[in-house]
């Protein structure tokens, strides 16, 4: 009997898999026996000190530059596709338009951008596409209007492509997390009182971890998850669903 989780042989390519839960997502493939190619907006991997880039193979994308999406060379093959890319912009920027269109084009609209891009190899293999969102999408975020509708925006997108890819035999699906203290973040929960009232608040008792989202990730990918269409999971340690 083969193991579902055995990704051997496969070829896994994390967009945003140079920092925080894209790199957690990335290293959880790379555990599982993929091959794992990881994309960024700097230069080279070693531009990356705070991050474990070993066993991935890196390439430079911006994927808020259209003529560097046209121009860029997708892998050959293509298992698993995991969209990860995600910036915020705070103190009251994302209620001006230029807050609002830096968020959403690297937010949502580079997700159909790089869906359009992979499509026709995941058909070839029959494969799965993640798209990372945020329980952010469901809730009212004070200061971040642009980042709250832009992942309201992907996970609709993740039912839209969901519906429209099966046929094709490529499943779409998504993961919204939690909090997980990463670079996007660190503006807020680098602050000791702000991360002890998220952790009293979140049932699990303690932040989220790259490796939570990997867990989510692996399943949605493989054939344990071959009847999940469209679906986004959250996986935020019960916070979303506490009173
Ligand atoms: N951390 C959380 O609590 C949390 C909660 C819910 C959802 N999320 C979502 O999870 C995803 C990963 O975020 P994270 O927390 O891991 O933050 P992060 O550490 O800041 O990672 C963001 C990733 O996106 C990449 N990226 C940013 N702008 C890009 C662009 N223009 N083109 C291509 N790649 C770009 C970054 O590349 P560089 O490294 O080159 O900058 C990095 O790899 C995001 O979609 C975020 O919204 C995070």
């Amino acid at each position: 009997m083969t193991n579902p989780l055995d990704y051997s042989g496969k070829t896994v390519l994390v967009i945003g898999g140079t920092s925080g839960i894209g790199n957690g997502i990335a290293h959880g493939f790379r555990m599982a026996g993929a091959k794992v190619l990881v994309t960024g907006t700097r230069g080279s991997a070693g531009e990356y000190p705070d991050s474990d880039m070993e066993g991935l193979a890196f390439h430079s994308l911006d994927v808020s530059d259209r003529d560097a999406l046209d121009a860029f060379e997708w892998p050959e093959t293509l298992d698993v596709v995991v969209l990860c890319q995600g910036i915020a912009r705070y103190g009251r920027e994302e209620f001006t338009r230029e807050g609002w269109d830096a968020v959403m084009e690297v937010n949502l609209d580079s997700l159909l951008d790089c869906a359009n891009a992979t499509r026709q190899k995941l058909a070839d293999t029959g494969g799965s596409l993640l798209i990372i969102s945020s329980i952010g999408g469901y809730r009212g975020l004070v200061g971040n209007p642009a980042y709250g509708a832009s992942k309201a925006g992907a996970i609709s997108m993740v039912k839209s492509l969901g519906v429209a890819f099966a046929a094709e035999g490529i499943r779409v699906n998504g993961i919204a997390p939690g909090y997980v203290h990463t670079k996007i973040n660190d503006a807020f929960l680098s602050d000791e009182k702000t991360q002890k009232h998220i952790i009293s608040t979140t049932p699990r008792g303690r932040l989220g971890l790259p490796e939570d989202m990997a867990g989510a990730a692996l399943f949605l990918a493989s054939p344990l998850a071959d009847y999940v269409v469209g679906q986004t999971i959250s996986v935020d340690g019960g916070l979303s669903v506490a009173s």
